[in-house]
């Protein structure tokens, strides 16, 4: 398996990218805000719960999307490996990761970092609100709240997996097509 955490803040363009990469790769995408919003649309309970912390911007618990995480891979024993997109996104998830993986005797190949300014991402989100449906990018409080959880949560994911030498920085500004080419050229120099 080869297994790909894209890191990177709120509007970095972890989804746009994922799409790119799991056609290329024939990886399983994995994103728990996806995972989250299915809840919601089916209006179960957790996804009741997770809906009212989503819509402040904040993070939904640790257990809830380790749960979720655990039973992807459990459903997808034949995958190829796992692009995951928005997970992990504290070091308590990131552990729990690394954990579930062993157990498949499998890990975390490369950690591919998209690096955005800070203005450059409410204005991706603020624009994308417009059409998205997404109730938290409708207003640039909640899209500022979540770039303020990812400093104060997320970031140190990116240090815990640098102690491993899995981090790769990634320039995110610029086309989908130059970015998805970085993206393509440290992904093919690890699979060689
Ligand atoms: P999640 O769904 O993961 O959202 P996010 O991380 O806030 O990021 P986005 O999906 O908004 O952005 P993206 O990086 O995917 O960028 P995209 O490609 O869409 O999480 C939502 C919420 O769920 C969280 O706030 C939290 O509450 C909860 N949650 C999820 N996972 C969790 C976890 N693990 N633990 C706890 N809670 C969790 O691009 C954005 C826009 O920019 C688009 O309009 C796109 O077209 C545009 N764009 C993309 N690339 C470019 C480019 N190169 N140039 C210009 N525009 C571009
Ligand atoms: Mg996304």
């Amino acid at each position: 398996m080869f297994n790909i955490i894209l890191f990177g803040p709120p509007g970095s363009g972890k989804g746009t990218q994922s799409e790119k990469l799991i056609a290329k790769y024939h990886l399983k995408h994995l994103s728990t805000g996806d995972l989250l919003r299915s809840e919601i649309s089916a209006k179960t309970i957790l996804g009741l719960e997770a809906k009212a912390i989503m819509d402040k911007g904040h993070l939904v618990p640790d257990a809830v999307v380790v749960g979720m995480i655990r039973s992807a891979l459990d459903n997808n024993p034949s995958a190829q490996g796992f692009l995951f997109d928005g997970f992990p996104r504290t070091v308590a998830q990131s552990v729990a990761l690394d954990n579930l993986l062993k157990e498949k005797n499998s890990e975390i190949n490369i950690v591919l970092a998209l690096e955005v300014d800070e203005e450059e991402l409410v204005k991706r989100l603020l624009n994308r609100g417009l059409t998205s449906g997404r109730s938290d990018d409708t207003n640039e409080e909640i899209i500022r709240a979540r770039i303020t959880e990812y400093k104060a949560k997320t970031t140190v994911v990116a240090d815990y997996y640098k102690q491993f030498n899995k981090v790769v920085k990634i320039k995110g500004v610029g086309t989908v097509e130059e970015i998805f080419d970085a993206l393509r050229f440290e992904i093919d120099k690890r699979l060689s």
